[in-house]
């Protein structure tokens, strides 16, 4: 057999990226595997190692990346307040330039001449990994045997039967399933036809709102420059916080989400998310944006989130344009400082009150009451000028067609 080199496989330990292990060493690769804990929810890292080796490998890479990922790619994402199509808070597109760079770092330093991973040629997370892929090193070669090979199901558990690869026999889920600490993503199966409503089996990160407790319950939510560092007043790593709001906030049944999504790859697509943790900070930290930015610098940060979504999403993750927006932003959440109070009800997270020592909202010009500083004498000339060029046209173009009054 012909020797190709090593390859660096990105190994979930289940059936496809098993068999790529077998598949590819049989195509003459020597596979090293990289299995990367975001946080998803069941990963037995030992049982992905023993498994890669088993099947084929010759080093088995396990990391623990979720603070790599929450801070590199996660609070990027919350600072732009970032949603794809303003519904999806991107929680599967974000892991996957991480996963890039990581294989591209392992690549060089075992001398690897191409990558691999185990994405079909139908979804976007193909086009994710290897425009990031190309971006961060274009001599790599990407591989994409589940891409390439047309095994069925039934055909992959045969290959590694007859190979002495002990496979689950159990049946598969009904879902195809992906999940990380920013949420998880729940496509396929009956959730195919838009008209269906997603059964309550779905989800494991949220309960039904009727199942959710009777009586609301607060969270306060401090904020350091865009970044949430504390709890309760309780300061926390980044993983730590989500993975708390990730349970506060899904026993309340907050972050579930149900869209048509326009993929990428030309199509409509029914995609389910639940996103409590996600769902709950994006609200606080957009509120406390609204205390603590400028008007006019909100609103062009408002239109630059929608391209960082469209950007995150479309695999442009490292591209000079995602740089710039990505500078941008960061300058303006030197002032995003302060605490939110969010309130956990029947599926919502509301914020209910906020406090900042940068914030630019001025009781004294706001109030109607006692203590009023506002320039009452300013409005008349004001109203003068503001209105001017309206008053200008309409002296000069016709007037817009009288409201008829019925005679009294
Ligand atoms: N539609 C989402 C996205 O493209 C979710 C992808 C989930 N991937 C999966 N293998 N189920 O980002």
């Amino acid at each position: 057999m012909e020797k190709k080199g090593k390859a660096v496989l990105a190994y979930s330990g289940g059936l496809d990226t098993s068999v790529a292990v077998m598949w590819l060493t049989e195509q003459g690769y020597d596979v090293i595997t990289m299995t990367a804990d975001v946080g998803q929810q069941a990963v037995d890292l030992e049982a992905a190692k023993n498994k890669a080796l088993r099947s084929g490998a010759s080093k088995a890479y396990v990391l623990d990346l979720k603070k790599e990922f929450v801070e590199k790619f996660v609070w990027p994402a919350l600072k732009a307040n970032g949603m794809y199509q303003s519904t999806y808070p991107l929680n599967s597109a974000l892991s996957r330039p991480l996963i890039a760079e990581v294989m591209a770092e392992i690549a060089k330093k075992e001398g690897a001449q191409a990558v691999a991973h185990g994405c079909t040629g139908k979804g976007q997370d193909q086009v994710r990994i290897e425009v990031c892929t190309n971006a961060l090193n274009p001599d790599l070669k990407v591989l994409a045997p589940v891409r390439d090979w047309h095994f069925t199901r039934e055909a992959e558990m045969e290959y590694a039967r007859a190979r002495g690869i002990p496979v689950h026999a159990t049946a598969a889920s009904p879902y195809s399933i992906d999940d990380n600490i920013w949420g998880r993503s729940i496509e396929c199966g009956i959730l195919e036809d838009p008209w269906n409503e997603p059964p309550s089996d779905a989800y494991t990160l949220t309960v039904e709102p009727w199942d959710a407790p009777d009586e609301p319950e607060y969270v306060e939510i401090t904020f350091t420059r865009g970044i949430p560092t504390a709890l309760d007043g309780v300061k926390m790593d980044g993983p730590e916080l989500i993975e708390s709001l990730n349970v506060q906030a899904g026993r309340h049944g907050v972050g579930r989400i149900d869209m048509l999504e326009d993929r990428l790859v030309g199509f409509k697509s029914r995609e389910v998310y639940e996103c409590p943790g996600a769902i709950t900070l994006i609200n606080a930290h957009r509120a406390l944006e609204t205390l603590t930015l400028d008007k006019q610098v909100l609103s062009t940060k408002k239109e630059l989130e929608i391209q960082f979504g469209r950007l995150a999403y479309e695999g442009y993750w490292f591209s000079p344009l995602l740089d710039a927006i990505n500078s941008f932003i960061d300058t303006t959440q030197e002032y995003v400082n302060g605490t939110v109070k969010v309130r956990f009800f029947k599926g919502q997270a509301v914020v209910r009150g906020m406090k900042s020592s940068h914030s630019i909202y001025s009781q004294t010009l706001a109030t109607y009451s006692e203590g009023d500083a506002f320039d009452h004498e300013a409005a008349v000339g004001f109203i003068k000028i503001w209105g001017l060029p309206i008053k200008t046209w309409r002296q000069v173009h016709e007037s817009k067609e009288a409201i008829d009054i019925p005679a009294q």
